[in-house]
C-alpha cells in the first residue's frame, strides 16, 4: 500500500506530499487539480512500463507539464520550477522519478554534429532514487544521475552499472534481472500492477454495446471492451454473491445474464417488469458505465492500486449509494483512489470506509489540501 505520495512541479501541483490510505477519495471544485494528481500517478505507470515519452507527448510534451507557476513566482520574479518529481513511499521502499528536459549540450552530439534534434520536447530522466521505506532517502540503494546509475550490492558498497541507461526511461523499465536487483523489480512488479479506469465510451458505436470475444478474463481492459467476458469470470471464479447483489440493489432488481454465441460473448439484464431482457445495446449510459465499475472493483485478480477519475460521470444520483458500498467491499483487497466532483459520493465512501475525503483546492494557481471543514 501507497503511504506517503510526493509530487512536485506537474500541472497545478507545486509541492504537495499527501498521507495514503487505504480509500483516498480526492474530491474539490472543478479545476482544483483532482485529474493532476490522478495524472501524475498514472505518468509513473507508463515510465515503469517504458512509455514516458508517449505518455508526456500525448499531453502536450515536456514543457507543457511543469508547472507554469502562480502568484508566487510573478511576485517572486523567479522562473517556474523545469522538474518534475513524482515519488512515493510503501511499506518496503521510496522510489523517486524526475524528469526534465534535455540539457543544452545534447543537441551539439550526434551523428550530425550541430543539427539539432527534433526530440526537444520529450521528457529526459534527470535523477531517480531508490531507498528502504522510512529511512528518509539517507540510504539510498538506487542512484540514478541521467545515463549513470548505481546500485548497492550485497556489500553494501554503491557500484556503478556497467551499462549506461537510456536518458528517455526510468530504470524501472531498463534494469530488470529480478535476481540481481530484488529491490528494482519489487517496485516495478508492484507498479505495473496498478489499474487506472478513467472514462468508459457508451455511445452506440462502442465496442460495450456489442458481442465481444469472450475468453476467461480477471482483469477488465481500461477501455472495457471486454466487459462480458469479464462480468462472466467474476461470476464463475470471484464474488459472485457480490456482483449479483450490487446489481440487484442498483438496478431495480435487475439480473445479469451472459450468454455465448460460439466465441463472442453478449450481456443483458433481466429487468423486473419487462417482458423480456434487455440488451447491451438498449441499456442506458448509466447502467453500462455501472456495470463497467462492478467489473472494474470486483475484478478476481485485484490490483495493488486502482484509480477511477470520476467514476460518478453519468450515473443516475440512484448508484451512487451502490457505487459507493461497492468501492467499501474492493478496497478490502486494494488500495483505492477515486477522484470525485460528488459530494454525495464522497460522503458515502465515507459512510462505508469510515476514510474522511481528502479536500483539494486551487490556491494562487496551486493545488492544495483545504483545511478541514470542522
Ligand atoms: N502546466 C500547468 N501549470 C499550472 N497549472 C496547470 C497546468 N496545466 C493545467 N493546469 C491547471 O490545472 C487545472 C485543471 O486541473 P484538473 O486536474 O483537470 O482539474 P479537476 O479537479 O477538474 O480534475 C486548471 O486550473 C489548469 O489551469
Ligand atoms: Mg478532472
Amino acid at each position: 500500500m501507497i503511504r506517503k505520495l510526493d509530487i512536485e512541479g506537474y500541472r497545478s501541483i507545486r509541492d504537495l506530499t499527501l498521507q495514503l490510505t487505504p480509500v483516498n477519495v480526492l474530491t474539490g471544485p472543478n479545476g482544483c487539480g483532482k485529474s493532476n494528481l490522478y495524472n501524475s500517478l498514472v505518468l509513473l505507470a507508463r515510465a515503469t512500463e517504458g512509455r514516458l515519452a508517449r505518455a508526456i507527448a500525448e499531453e502536450g510534451g515536456t514543457p507543457s507539464v511543469f508547472w507554469a507557476g502562480g502568484e508566487r513566482i510573478r511576485l517572486q520574479r523567479k522562473r517556474p520550477p523545469r522538474r518534475v518529481i513524482i515519488g512515493y513511499e510503501d511499506e518496503d521502499y521510496g522510489y523517486e522519478l524526475q524528469i526534465g528536459l534535455p540539457s543544452k549540450n545534447e543537441y551539439a552530439l550526434g551523428s550530425e554534429p550541430g543539427k539539432p534534434t527534433m526530440f526537444t520536447l520529450d521528457p529526459r530522466v534527470k535523477e531517480e532514487y531508490i531507498w528502504p521505506a522510512g529511512t528518509n532517502k539517507r540510504v539510498l540503494m538506487l542512484k540514478r544521475d541521467e545515463p549513470s546509475a548505481w546500485l548497492r550490492n550485497n556489500e553494501g558498497a554503491m557500484v556503478a552499472h556497467p551499462f549506461g541507461v537510456s536518458k528517455f526511461d526510468s530504470v524501472l523499465a531498463q534494469i530488470i534481472d529480478p535476481h540481481l536487483y530484488p529491490e528494482i523489480s519489487s517496485i516495478r512488479n508492484n507498479i505495473l500492477n496498478w489499474r487506472f479506469y478513467h472514462h468508459f465510451r457508451t455511445d452506440a458505436a462502442s465496442p460495450l454495446r456489442h458481442p465481444q470475444i469472450g475468453v476467461q478474463t480477471p482483469v477488465l481492459s481500461a477501455d472495457a471492451s471486454d466487459l462480458a467476458a469479464a462480468l462472466q469470470t467474476i461470476l464463475e471464479i470471484g464474488d459472485k454473491q457480490a456482483l449479483e447483489e450490487t446489481i440487484r440493489l442498483a438496478l431495480g432488481n435487475a439480473i445479469l445474464l451472459i450468454e455465448a454465441d460460439g466465441t463472442r460473448f453478449r450481456l443483458s439484464l433481466e429487468v423486473p417488469g419487462l417482458l423480456r431482457p434487455l440488451d447491451a445495446r438498449e441499456l442506458s449510459d448509466g447502467q453500462l458505465r455501472f456495470l463497467c465499475l462492478c467489473a472494474a472493483l470486483l475484478s478476481p485478480r485485484p490490483p495493488s492500486l486502482l484509480g477511477l477519475n470520476e467514476p460518478e460521470s453519468s450515473l443516475h444520483p440512484d448508484l451512487i449509494d451502490p457505487l459507493a458500498r461497492l468501492i467499501g467491499i474492493a478496497s478490502k483487497t486494494t488500495q483505492l483512489w477515486i477522484t470525485t466532483h460528488s459530494q454525495a459520493l464522497a460522503e458515502r465512501i465515507e459512510v462505508y470506509s469510515g476514510i474522511p475525503r481528502i479536500q483539494l483546492q486551487m490556491r494562487n494557481g496551486e493545488t492544495v489540501i483545504a483545511a478541514a471543514a470542522n
